[in-house]
């Protein structure tokens, strides 16, 4: 069999310099490396799926999905070989760490059979997502097609991530999105291989996870009286039988999602927001805002002042309580503590506050939010976690081991103090803006800002003049998608798509490969996989 890959690889590079610059098949995102070779393999009801030495899962999982649109029942065998005419094979090599990496891969199409190999599984599966997108874009579709060849084109790709943080993030806070409209949403990002999903739980206007020890975070905080937001009640179905609007998951339903994550090589990134954004937190629990605060209803218009009380323990007591529970129930490494836009009149006009201040030595307020932040960061470590949070948490300097997720700043110099950072700049991330300010366009509501497909494709992560030494520690960019205007999943889908095309290449693909033209030409191709998958997308015909 090695015979036969050493004779495969030969007559493949003696047909690629044929194919240079050729039709290339239209990848989202774009891999380092495509060789076109001659003729197609040709997927049929007759095809094996096999694995080798491992990626059984991954296997497994690409059967189910060809299952659907092809109609075919593939069998999924273990393989004592490479694999052989009317094969597609899957090879973990795990001693070849060194040339794929983490999440790198190889696939080869031959006209006889197909190659997927890497040195881990994760590796293996962005090697099934690439193959996917090889097929004809109906391959997408949940229901059995009529009427298609199954043919890929014989190529080879060798392929490895820019950045090892692919990150979307969805607000559930503002709308909530079911169990089944996540996951959803995690298959979407796993179409670019996208490989980090920021859950952003709780806010003012609603505490979205079961935290057992607290039930009333979710039998108070997780409803309000309506949709608000001045959004028409029917734009969503998330309501109570007394018409609340609101939901949560169980603790089981979030074991169900990490694991229908983990299946698609997805980390989920829980946000748990504090001190500020805590409104719904505090309308269950008073006690933990300083005495006499109020506690607004933003969505109302009010200020955003649902703050915990920085000088009160039993705050510290609660959220540990929380941050064990969560902790417990998300494998990652990270925990996202929020940490933005923290009002901080509360703290001034709080007698205990300001007595926290005086006995820790503090200057200020921004440096109590600091102490606030380094003492939950003990508390995320204890758990073996490290913390992450927004810009604002550099205020009065940044906790020891914290990552930072740059928002409004920071990163380029977080990242230069030896912090890990996540760029998400407003400027390049924010899918809540408006895709066009063209009237005739007519785009559905939006919170302001303006961010066209082409922007996003200008995004770099990596900061500009960061020296090279502390380049690692940039660790990727990741999309935010606050949902304050977005009420139901079609309009989630109308703000991911095309952009998560375009984050997905600056997180992934090498820089010079990228080419807006190019990707507008792949990103037409794209929405046919789109409509086979009957997701909502922005056409690219309308006008920017
Ligand atoms: C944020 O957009 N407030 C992080
Ligand atoms: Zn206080």
């Amino acid at each position: 069999m090695k015979l036969k890959l050493i004779l495969g690889m030969f007559v493949l590079s003696l047909v690629a310099s044929s194919f240079a610059g050729g039709n290339e098949p239209a990848l989202i995102p774009q891999p380092q490396n495509i060789k076109m070779l001659s003729g197609q393999f040709d997927l049929t009801s007759k095809t094996k799926i096999t694995f080798f030495k491992g990626g059984q899962d991954e296997a497994k999982l690409l059967a189910t999905t060809l299952r659907k649109s092809t109609g075919y029942k593939l069998p999924v065998e273990n393989s004592l070989s490479m694999p052989m005419a009317g094969e597609i094979g899957f090879l973990l090599l795990t001693n070849k760490l060194d040339s794929y990496g983490e999440e790198g891969y190889n696939i080869t199409v031959f006209t006889n059979c197909i190659y997927i190999e890497a040195a881990t599984s994760a590796g293996l599966f962005y090697g099934s997502r690439t193959f996917l997108q090889l097929l004809p874009p109906e391959v997408f579709s949940a229901e059995k097609q009529k009427g298609i060849s199954w043919n890929v084109p014989a190529v080879e790709i060798s392929d490895s991530p820019r950045f090892v943080w692919r990150g979307f993030m969805l607000d559930v806070s503002r709308h909530f999105f079911t169990k089944a409209e996540v996951e959803q949403v995690l298959d979407l990002m796993a179409l670019y291989k996208l490989n980090t999903f920021h859950w952003h739980l709780v806010d003012d206007q609603g505490w979205r996870i079961q935290i057992k020890k607290y039930p009333k975070l979710t039998e108070v905080g997780a409803w309000r009286d309506d949709i608000g937001f001045g959004l028409a009640s029917n734009s969503a179905t998330a309501y109570d039988k007394h018409g609340r609007y609101g939901g949560f998951y169980t603790q089981n339903d979030i074991r169900e999602v990490v694991a229908y994550a983990a299946a698609r090589h997805i980390t989920i990134v829980p946000e748990i927001e504090m001190p500020g954004h805590s409104s719904a937190a505090l309308t269950a629990y008073p006690q933990f805002a300083c005495p006499n605060a109020q506690i607004a209803v933003p969505d109302k218009g009010g200020v955003f002042t649902g703050v915990y009380c920085a000088g009160n323990e039993a705050t510290f007591v609660f959220l540990e309580n929380v941050l064990t529970e969560v902790a417990g129930l998300f494998p990652g490494k990270y925990i996202h503590i929020g940490g933005d836009e923290v009002v901080k009149s509360n703290w001034m006009a709080c007698a205990e506050c300001q007595a926290r201040i005086k006995s820790e030595g503090l200057k200020n307020e921004k440096e109590l939010q600091a102490y606030f932040i380094r003492r939950i960061e003990k508390i995320v470590n204890a758990r073996g976690k490290n913390l992450i949070g927004w810009s604002e948490i550099r205020e009065g300097g940044l906790a020891p081991s914290a990552a930072l997720m740059d928002w409004i700043g920071g990163g380029a110099e977080s990242a230069a103090s030896g912090h890990d950072v996540v760029m998400a700049p407003t400027k390049f991330c924010y899918f809540d803006h408006y895709q066009s300010t063209n009237k005739l366009a007519m785009e559905p509501k939006a919170i302001g800002g303006f961010l066209p497909l082409k922007k996003i494709y200008q995004f770099d992560p990596m900061p500009t003049n960061l020296p090279t030494e502390f380049q690692s520690h940039v660790l990727g960019g990741q999309a935010n998608l606050w949902t304050e205007y977005i009420p139901n999943l079609r309009k989630v889908e109308y703000m991911m798509f095309p952009r998560l095309g375009a984050l997905a290449e600056a997180d992934w693909s090498p820089k010079d490969a990228r080419d807006f033209d190019n990707f507008k030409t792949r990103a037409a191709v794209n929405e046919k996989r789109l409509d086979a998958m009957g997701v909502n997308y922005r056409p690219l015909s309308k006008p920017d």
